[in-house]
């Protein structure tokens, strides 16, 4: 895995470019689009800056490349590996597909090219859009029906999943998972797709969680795909990716959750988790090709039409992408993940020290810890996640992210170490 780091003032340059290159709301003809650029008048001409005045705000909020292009608001609508997109903002929809490159091929393996992809808003819309083209796909190589293709996916799986289910007519099939190593076992695969099988299923889309929501667990993938065979189930795999994409990879180079595994077809990444980009930046990635599956060709008003389930996104969010890929290089942001995952480390031992129970994937930057070991009020106080709101948790969930600094996880030791002595 290598892309380059880029200097600040060229990372400036290549926007100010990109920006160039789009059509510009100020000075163009620009007639028959529905968009324009923020306008001073509405978000007040100081309101921007005011933002580069935060004291921790990121230097590269200085002069500042991401919200030039927020307030020049380009439409990144379609799809840019698949077709020709949108007159209007070549420039910026360059850097959209240079983003995906980096995604694509640096860190899923994909080889050149051999992919499309957008930058969605968020791992949910990612992961309805997977399953939307994979149950095309299986409607049209296996002809199957309404009710006739299952969904299937351990029972620790977000639930965007489950959405995915109601809304394109899946039949969803979660596979229990084991209390405290989180994996599916064998058995249980097998007694859920004989299930889906005696209720008519006749083709299946699983889904491999590369980091689940709550434990940041990663899956086994043979276990789903020695199901699926013993039942001769066509099938197509996808990969949520949505917590786990930009650590577990960096962490784990080989691994089978990517597209050097001829079995996955699409992967969910999301930009706005741990690679610290703004809210709206899932991202979604298939193999070449698969994406035509759901090419909306009433979008006849589009250039290059509609493959996607948002329609307009804003172009500001693939440059922020491009910019957090290429302020770090992969080298940056591989020796970032491994220094959270090793202060994930030097947490988990001291919890051990204190004979805390809890769930970490090693490779990992999150812990479940039981919830019978922190005290309520301290859950609260630090901000930690319970497995279910509307009834007594049973785990609450740490991530260690940047801006948790090791002295407030000591702080968090102290007060689960004084309930536990
Ligand atoms: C594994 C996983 N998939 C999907 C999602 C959904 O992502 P978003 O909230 O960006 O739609 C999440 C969110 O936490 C997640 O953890």
């Amino acid at each position: 895995m290598y892309w380059e780091r880029l200097s600040r003032e060229e990372i400036r340059r290549r926007v100010a470019i990109a920006i160039d290159g789009n059509v510009n709301y100020h000075t163009d003809a620009v007639l028959g689009f529905p968009g324009t650029h923020l306008d001073a008048e509405d978000y007040y001409a100081d309101g921007c800056s005011v933002l580069t005045r935060i004291p921790w705000a990121s230097p590269l909020l200085d002069d500042e490349p991401f919200l030039r292009t927020i307030i020049e608001n380009p439409n990144h609508i379609g799809c840019h590996t698949a077709a020709e997109s949108e007159v209007g903002f070549p420039g910026t929809q360059a850097l959209e597909r240079e983003a995906l490159a980096i995604c694509a091929e640096e860190i899923m393996g994909a080889p050149a090219g051999a992919y499309d992809g957008y930058i969605s808003p968020g791992g949910t819309e990612s992961n309805i859009q997977a399953c939307w083209v994979l149950r095309n796909l299986l409607r049209r190589t296996h002809a199957a029906r309404p009710g006739e293709v299952g969904l299937v996916f351990s029972s620790d799986t977000h639930y965007s999943l489950w959405k995915a289910a109601d809304l394109l007519g899946l039949r969803p099939y979660p596979v229990p998972v084991s209390d405290t190593t989180r994996e599916m076992g064998a058995d249980a695969a097998h007694a859920t797709v004989a299930a889906a099988v005696r209720d008519g299923v006749r083709c299946v889309i699983g889904v491999v969680n590369m980091g689940t929501t709550m434990f940041g667990s990663i899956d086994d993938l043979d276990v789903l795909v020695a199901a699926f065979e013993e039942h001769n189930l066509p099938f197509y795999l996808h990969v949520d990716g949505a917590f786990g994409g930009f650590i577990y990879p960096f962490v784990v180079p080989d691994h089978p959750l990517d597209f050097r595994n001829p079995l996955i077809a699409s992967i969910t990444m999301d930009a706005h988790k741990m690679l610290k980009a703004p809210y709206g930046t899932g991202i979604f990635l298939c193999r070449k090709g698969l994406i035509d599956e759901v090419c909306t060709t009433q979008a006849s008003y589009v250039h290059g039409k509609d493959y996607t389930v948002c329609g307009s996104r804003s172009g500001a969010n693939a440059v922020a992408v491009w910019m957090l890929l290429r302020d770090a290089g992969s080298e940056g942001h591989t020796d970032r993940c491994r220094r959270l995952v090793e202060r994930t480390d030097r947490f988990c031992s001291r919890l051990d020290a204190m004979g805390v129970a809890y769930y970490r994937h090693p490779a990992m930057n999150q812990v479940a810890i039981r919830a019978e070991y922190v005290p309520p009020e301290t859950a609260r106080r630090f901000l930690l996640v319970p497995d279910r709101h509307d009834d007594t948790p049973r785990w609450w969930k740490i991530i260690v992210m940047d801006h948790v600094r090791d002295a407030l996880l000591e702080y968090l030791l102290e007060e689960i170490g004084e309930q536990n002595t």
